[in-house]
């Protein structure tokens, strides 16, 4: 299997491969590699849904997102969309998939059907890293704290109406009603390694403490966990997969092309409570 790393802190690239025809062995060898950085991308594919669909149920079972249209005949696959005439674009705030839910998303797969000639970037923030680099003050202040996450704030039809007049993008918003609750510091179920795990679209505070007095620390949180040193910054092009796991990094969509269409279908993988570390 031939790869190299992203350019950034973190992330790999593989290449001159074909997820369709992806062996055991190499399986492996992208769990390893996911593992270590958390995310992975794979480079001119070719895939249809039935296919999209095949290569994530070899990594698990998949788990459909609520609030996203969703590919006619396919609705595990979710639709991330931007026409020229919307002026947002879907994650574009730092994120970590479906943090609402009781069992968190374990992965996603975003597959790139269209592309702008332009911009249409995505980042990735190693929560791993970020973790590791904190002082032990911190680290030890921050292991005794839970964090609230919901989706109303950013799903129900209200919010959508907000965020962009007519969005067509989203649907279900009367299902917004998750609300869970995580530890701020998680111990990775796979790797082991211990990870924050907060994220300014969807925690809303602190358990115990008010929204309030939550957000100066959350806004230190994230300010600290997108800087540079922890972002790995990565450029589409049609037919790549990014296979992120959410566990490890969080995401945002950059918002830089208004006049173009951008199209990716993304599968969320099903995962576990999480643990406190
Ligand atoms: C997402 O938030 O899952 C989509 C990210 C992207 O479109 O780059």
């Amino acid at each position: 299997m031939k790869s190299i790393p992203s350019p950034g802190p973190f992330g790999v690239e593989f290449y001159d491969m074909d997820v369709n025809q992806m062996s055991d062995v190499e399986l492996d060898g992208i769990a390893t590699a996911q593992n270590n950085d958390g995310v992975v991308f794979f480079r001119d594919q070719n895939l249809d849904c039935e296919q999209h669909i095949a290569f994530a149920k070899r990594w698990g079972k998949i788990v459909a997102n609520r609030f996203f249209e969703r590919v006619e005949e396919y609705p595990q696959i979710a639709v991330v969309r931007k026409e020229p005439k919307h002026r947002t674009v879907v994650g574009e705030t730092w994120h970590t998939d479906h943090s609402y839910d009781a069992e968190p998303a374990r992965g996603s797969i975003l597959y790139a059907r269209e592309v702008p000639s332009t911009g249409g970037d995505t980042l990735f923030a190693n929560m791993y890293m970020a973790y590791d680099a904190l002082s032990r003050g911190l680290k030890h202040t921050l292991r005794h704290l839970s964090a609230v996450h919901s989706s109303a704030h950013v799903f129900s039809a209200e919010a959508v109406r907000t965020n962009e007049h007519n969005d067509d993008r989203f649907h279900s918003g009367e299902q917004a009603i998750q609300r869970s609750i995580h530890p701020v510091v998680i111990k990775h179920p796979i790797s082991g390694r211990k990870a924050l795990y907060v994220n300014p679209d969807f925690t809303t505070h602190f358990d115990g403490w008010t929204e309030q007095e939550s957000r100066p620390l959350l806004e230190y949180l994230y300010q600290y966990s997108t800087q540079d040193q922890f972002v790995t910054r990565f450029s589409w092009s049609p037919g790549t997969i990014a296979f992120w796991d959410n566990r490890a990094v969080m995401h945002k969509a950059i918002n830089d092309y208004p006049t173009e269409r951008r199209l990716m279908h993304r599968i969320t993988l099903a995962g576990c409570a999480l643990q406190g570390a």
